[in-house]
């Protein structure tokens, strides 16, 4: 079991980046451990390139979502962390996959498609060729299980695709077909002003988004100011299926608290929003603020976090280079 995810540091790091990905990761480490398996976290800042980012936004942010991992619960000793640009195989691997994934295959990616928007002309040739990289990411160390929210499934099938293309094109059983671990618990979490579109870091409304460094205040006074509607809870999780506000809130007490959503909505049923808020914003503050401020307190310890990072990447380095070579040479290049 070698297990690898990522994340972007393009912005404010948020609940559903929690929940959705570092969480199960959290989770997840000492199952690893256990079997003899690998855990490996990175922050993707060649990712972060793709839409434009002040260089010393994406130098910052990458402190704060190291300092956030390791406040969220990753052991550097027992998981691999590290970011990619200190880890070159992963840019080399990723031009050599571009010359197997297909133009027709970029072309369906969704979230290309959400973010360039109308501008496609206008969009950086990064951002379209950005599941290859994240192919490479994965592939690189023969990844069996990539834990991510919903939102990547689709980039994770393309890196399936790539990966089995490369092995029949070449006629090898080289690269490993990695499986999502999308999480149960939160597959999704959505904004908390609209419920038709997730909770991302580059919403322009604060409000819309926990951030993993809000304080105390602006934790509750963000749940209580969240849409909901006039209705109380019913008896069931299923009984929320046409109120996608009430089911994101219970979706987000049920993944902090580790309960079903089923559970959750049965002790509040027949209760209004007006006392399940007060509630659900007590929860996140009692669980997210020992992370907040371990995270404040190591943010801007640069060098130990730095240190960190160093020492991930080198042992990453190490697991990469076999199997860079080994691409290398099945593809017939001199190396
Ligand atoms: P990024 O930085 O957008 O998000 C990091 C992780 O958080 C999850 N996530 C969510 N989960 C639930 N609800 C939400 N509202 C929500 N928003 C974000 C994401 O699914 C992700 O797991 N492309 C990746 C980074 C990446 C990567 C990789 C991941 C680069 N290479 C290789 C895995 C393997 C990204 O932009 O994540």
């Amino acid at each position: 079991m070698r297990v690898i995810s990522g994340i972007k540091p393009t912005g404010n790091l948020h609940l559903g980046n929690y929940l959705g990905a570092i969480k199960q990761w959290v989770g997840m480490q000492a199952q690893i451990e256990a079997a003899g398996g690998e855990s490996m976290y990175f922050i993707a800042d060649l990712h972060g390139l793709t839409e434009w980012i002040e260089p010393q936004a994406l130098h910052a942010n990458t402190f704060e979502i190291a300092a956030a991992m390791i406040a969220s619960g990753i052991d550097p000793k027992r998981s691999i962390l590290f970011n990619q640009t200190r880890v070159p195989a992963h840019s080399e691997l990723s031009w050599l996959l571009n010359n197997v994934a297909r133009v027709g295959w970029l072309n369906r990616m969704t979230q290309f498609k959400d973010k360039a928007g109308k501008n496609r002309e206008g969009a950086s040739v990064g951002l379209y060729d950005y599941p290859v990289l994240m192919a490479a990411d994965v592939l690189l160390y023969s990844a069996t299980h990539v834990p991510v929210g919903e939102d990547q499934k689709q980039h994770l099938e393309l890196a399936r695709d790539i990966a089995a293309k490369f092995n029949q094109d070449y006629g090898v059983e080289l690269l490993v077909q990695p499986a999502p671990l999308v999480s149960k618990a939160a597959p999704r979490i959505m904004s908390l002003r609209d419920a038709g579109s997730k909770m991302s870091k580059s919403n322009p409304s604060d409000a819309a988004r926990i951030n993993l460094v809000d304080d105390d205040d602006a934790i509750a006074q963000k749940f209580r100011k969240a849409k909901t509607d006039p209705e109380p809870l019913g008896e069931t999780f299923e009984s929320l299926k046409d109120r996608p506000e009430a089911r994101n809130l219970v979706t987000i007490f049920a993944a902090l608290s580790d309960r079903t959503p089923d559970d959750v909505v049965a002790e509040y049923a027949g209760q209004g929003f007006g006392s399940f808020k007060p509630a659900l914003a007590d929860l996140a503050v009692a669980k997210l603020g020992p992370i907040r401020d371990e995270m404040v307190r190591l943010t801007p310890d640069r060098p130990a976090v730095d240190a960190i990072l160093r020492e991930g990447a080198d042992r990453a380095a190490a697991l990469a280079a076999p199997l860079l070579r080994r691409v290398q040479e099945t593809m017939g290049l001199l190396v």
